[in-house]
């Protein structure tokens, strides 16, 4: 199968290059780098500089690879900048879609599988969040995701273009062969910062609230590792080719951990100290994401591997240690 993966020198899109060769697809990876890392692309993938917004370039690279489906990790996904730069997070995300879409739809390529988000679901009281929850973005980076996942769906009615979105929970971890993992500048990131002060490169961590409604007054996040995360949209895509239908799904694992539950898990995976300090809420910041997993295990057959959060710490610890 001939796969263009967008945003493949990515954190997940990279992960997902690897996956999707060792399945003996040729994968075409399209980065404009911006926020990617070309060495970290596979190179038995065809690593092609350039943005999702190029209409020709992406045609033409459609067309010319006889390309069968397409993956989209494109996205800039920083809640924080978003509310800041709403702008660049419309244009990037939102104007790179209806490109892309509009090249599909000209070129005849009629699959894709699409990274969203839990930021559409916003604050929700009934947990875990299943696909029917409501959408509600609290944010700017959310809003972007949920007008794509919205405009796939009508490129669907109007010209039979299969979709598989995908809405992540809290991604995590790195490949277990250390070679891949979560590099973002700057780091906002839970995991990658209290690993930092682990490395000795931060003084402590900043926990950002104590007074939200859980048990010990942190947020609390469903982290999924990344390697089970690609492995679904590897059966995402199997799923469209076997069944030529459009679907939806969370993927997470259904259960969370506290931002201090975090730091202990830490602390016994790198023994370290890992000081904190308590500081304000972070704006945006919901105090319970939690997935509901029961549909990617039904439909897509998701059968995830992973669900221990010391090995997600631990694969992410052994990553920055080698570099
Ligand atoms: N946190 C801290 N201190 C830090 C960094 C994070 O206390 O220095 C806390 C956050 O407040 C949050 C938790 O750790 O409660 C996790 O924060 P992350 O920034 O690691 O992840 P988010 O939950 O904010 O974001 C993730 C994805 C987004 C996605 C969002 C859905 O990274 O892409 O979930 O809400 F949109």
């Amino acid at each position: 199968m001939n796969i263009l993966i967008i945003g493949g020198a990515g954190y997940i899109g990279s992960h997902q290059v690897k996956m999707m060769l060792d399945y003996h697809n040729n994968v075409i990876v399209l980065d404009n780098l911006n926020t990617g890392y070309q060495e970290m692309v596979d190179h038995k993938a065809k690593f092609i500089k350039g943005d999702i917004r190029d209409y020709d370039l992406v045609c033409s690279i459609l067309k010319n690879e006889n390309i069968d489906v397409v993956m989209h990790f494109a996205a800039l996904s920083l809640v924080g900048v978003s509310m800041s730069q709403p702008s660049e997070y419309y244009d990037n995300n939102v104007v790179g879609m209806l490109n892309l879409l509009n090249c599909m739809k000209d070129c005849n390529v009629n699959k894709i599988v699409f990274s969203s988000t839990a930021a559409v679901y916003g604050e929700q009281t009934k947990m875990p969040i299943d696909e029917d929850a409501l959408t509600n973005p609290t944010n700017p980076y959310g809003e972007t995701k949920l007008a794509m996942e919205k405009m796939i769906k009508w490129f669907d009615e109007a010209y039979g273009i299969k979709y598989v979105t995908l809405r992540y929970f809290n991604v995590a971890g790195a490949s277990f062969d250390s070679t891949l993992g979560e590099l973002h500048n700057p780091e906002t990131h839970l995991i990658p910062i209290i690993l930092q002060v682990a490395l000795n490169q931060r003084e402590y961590l900043g926990v950002f609230g104590d007074d939200y409604d859980t048990n010990d007054g942190t947020c609390i996040r469903d982290y999924i590792h990344v390697e089970d995360l690609c492995m679904a949209h590897k059966l995402a895509v199997d799923y469209l080719f076997e069944t030529n239908k459009s679907n939806y799904f969370n993927l997470g694992y259904g259960h969370g951990f506290s931002v201090m539950e975090m730091i202990e898990a830490a602390r016994k995976v790198t023994s370290h100290a890992i000081p904190l300090k308590i500081e304000a809420r972070r704006a945006g910041d919901p105090a319970l994401l939690i997935a509901s997993n029961d549909k990617a295990k039904k439909v897509l057959h998701w059968n995830p591997q992973y669900d221990d959060i010391e090995l997600i710490i631990n694969s992410a610890y052994q990553f920055y240690l080698k570099r």
